[in-house]
């Protein structure tokens, strides 16, 4: 039967899809916007290439009877589903409605969100979701939090074979926080989207605490207290900007590498500020960002959680157009020092790079683990644990760059030749040692110095003989625990060298159901 033949049924089937996409109807669109919103749509029409959304489950109608449901069914059911691409690479995607039913999850909505993650599973490609809900839909009771769990379940099951991205673009509380939190990487929005177990109100009447939606779970609490958030962004469409940023990092899924892009940096670019960038006194600190920004392609950094946890830094960037992950201590937050967030941050960091077959380019200068109470109390042993259980398993390539500091287990922990680092260069600042020339010098020579008529003076002459023997790449170099001293102006040749040698780079673990990271 052709369409012109019954003209009418075509009338109807588009009518039927412009009620759709006026998803709860004008009025509700415009309260969206006065709230500084984007709609479910926009936010699809904004993310994925022009022209490229394919919708699914548009017909799609919530079954409820009761609280007056039945007469009350829109189309859609207050989630857009699909798929589309984002420069030109395949993504599928689910966008919360709020305009229907404040976004909340039925049933048959999580059925429509389940559909496309199966379908991203057996495709191979990532899955990016916008989050803008209300959570359980109360009039579906136990359904929803069924269709909740649905969800968990394909989000922990796609954990590590396709990358999936959460968008958080307005209300997320309740266990609804679970699916994003299962997910890779949660982009949050300043002063619309919130993130909470409990909101304000269940917090003062539990705890008699009086604080805000932004400051128990806006979008700079998660990004800098928290570490919920990998990033903050001012409003909707920087968010969106930089998930497709983020993407254009990955791969598809697990079993591909990420894309080498053609780049017109030079890969034998040599930065000559980088031989004078450490400074003579091994306690004055120095950008580890300028490092980075050095020897990269065009300077370009994706930091990622770049609020939390600033004694690490993380992100992606590539060399010589290849995909890499960077891990770098920060010698100016808390000394590069090792702690809790620290070692947290950069252990999931490298698992994401791990299981996607991006390349690992570690730069040192970390004096150690951070001491006290509250670090041992709170867990450093078993935290700290999570960072070195990382780099162990992780077989992608990994380069190691140390700039300075490398000492005691913190040296083990950052990618070390003897937990399979590929590649471990060092520049001539390296200090390689089990710890600093003073905490040295007190322990070996504790008595001497005690009875020294000059304590101090004996104490400077013998850290100045543990700085010349012991302070520096080449006993490590010798051992070859490093596999070369470079000068830091040859870093991003040499860098890029060792990954174009790794590029077919093959590593196992032993088989297993799966390891036991300490948790
Ligand atoms: C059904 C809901 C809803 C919900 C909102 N709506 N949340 N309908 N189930 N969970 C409806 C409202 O009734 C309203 O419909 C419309 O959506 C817009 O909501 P407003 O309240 O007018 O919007 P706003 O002022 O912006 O406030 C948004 C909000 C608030 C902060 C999200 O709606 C709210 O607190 N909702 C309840 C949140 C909640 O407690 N959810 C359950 C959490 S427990 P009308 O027709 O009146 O405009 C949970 C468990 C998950 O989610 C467990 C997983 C394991």
């Amino acid at each position: 039967m052709t369409s012109a033949k019954h003209p009418s049924k075509e009338a109807f089937l588009q009518a039927a899809r412009e009620e759709a996409l006026l998803g709860g109807g004008k009025d509700r669109l415009e309260q969206q916007h006065a709230k500084g919103k984007l709609s479910a749509r926009e936010r699809l029409d904004l993310f994925l290439d022009k022209g490229s959304f394919t919708e699914m489950d548009m017909f799609v109608r919530h079954r409820s009877r009761d609280f007056g449901m039945d007469d009350n069914r829109p189309l859609g059911d207050g989630v857009v589903t699909g798929y589309g691409t984002v420069d030109g690479k395949q993504v599928f995607v689910f966008s919360h409605d709020f305009t229907i039913f404040g976004g909340s999850l039925s049933e048959t909505f999580s059925e429509k969100i389940c559909k496309v993650m199966d379908l991203a599973l057996k495709v191979g490609a990532p899955v990016v979701g916008f989050n803008d809900s209300g959570g359980a839909r109360i009039q579906e009771g136990v359904l929803s939090l069924g269709g909740y769990a649905d969800i968990f379940l394909r989000n922990t099951l796609a954990s590590g074979v396709v990358p999936q991205i959460s968008l958080i673009m307005g209300p997320c509380a309740g266990g609804a926080v679970y699916s994003p939190a299962i997910t890779d990487f949660i982009i949050m929005v300043r002063g619309t989207s919130h993130m909470f177990v409990t909101g304000p109100n269940v917090v003062k009447t539990v705890t008699h605490e009086d604080v805000s939606f932004e400051d128990l779970g806006g979008a700079d609490s998660h990004a800098t207290k928290s570490g919920v958030a990998h990033l903050a962004c001012d409003n909707e469409v920087e968010a969106i900007k930089s998930a497709r940023q983020l993407l254009g990092y990955l791969p598809a899924n697990n079993l591909e590498s990420p894309v080498t892009l053609a780049t017109e940096d030079p890969d034998d670019r040599e930065e000559s500020q980088l031989d004078t960038l450490v400074p003579e006194n091994p306690n004055k600190p120095y950008d580890m960002h300028q490092v980075i920004a050095a020897i990269v392609d065009n300077g370009e950094f994706l930091e990622i959680h770049p609020g939390y946890a600033t004694n690490i830094i993380v992100g992606f960037a590539r060399a010589g157009g290849r995909s890499v992950g960077i891990i770098a201590n920060q010698p100016s937050h808390l000394a590069g020092v090792l702690d809790i967030d620290s070692s947290i941050k950069g252990g999931r960091f490298i698992r994401f790079c791990d299981a996607f077959n991006i390349p690992l380019v570690t730069l040192v200068d970390v004096p150690g683990f951070l001491p006290g109470t509250d670090q041992e109390w709170r867990g450093i042993i078993r935290n700290g644990a999570k960072l070195l259980y990382a780099y162990c398993e992780a077989t992608v390539p990994k380069v190691t760059v140390i700039t300075r500091k490398a000492y005691g287990g913190a040296y083990d922990v950052m990618s070390s030749k003897h937990i399979r680092g590929d590649i471990n260069l060092a520049w001539p600042s390296a200090e390689i040692a089990v710890m600093g020339p003073k905490g040295a010098v007190e322990i070996l020579w504790k008595r001497d110095i005690q009875s020294a008529d000059n304590p101090d003076s004996l104490t400077e002459k013998l850290i100045e003989e543990y700085r010349e023997k012991f302070a520096n790449p080449y006993i490590a170099a010798e051992r070859g625990f490093i596999d070369d001293v470079i000068l830091p102006r040859q870093t991003r040749p040499r860098l890029i060298d060792a990954l174009a040698m790794l590029e077919t780079k093959i590593d196992t673990n032993p088989r297993k159901k799966h390891g036991n990271i300490p948790l």
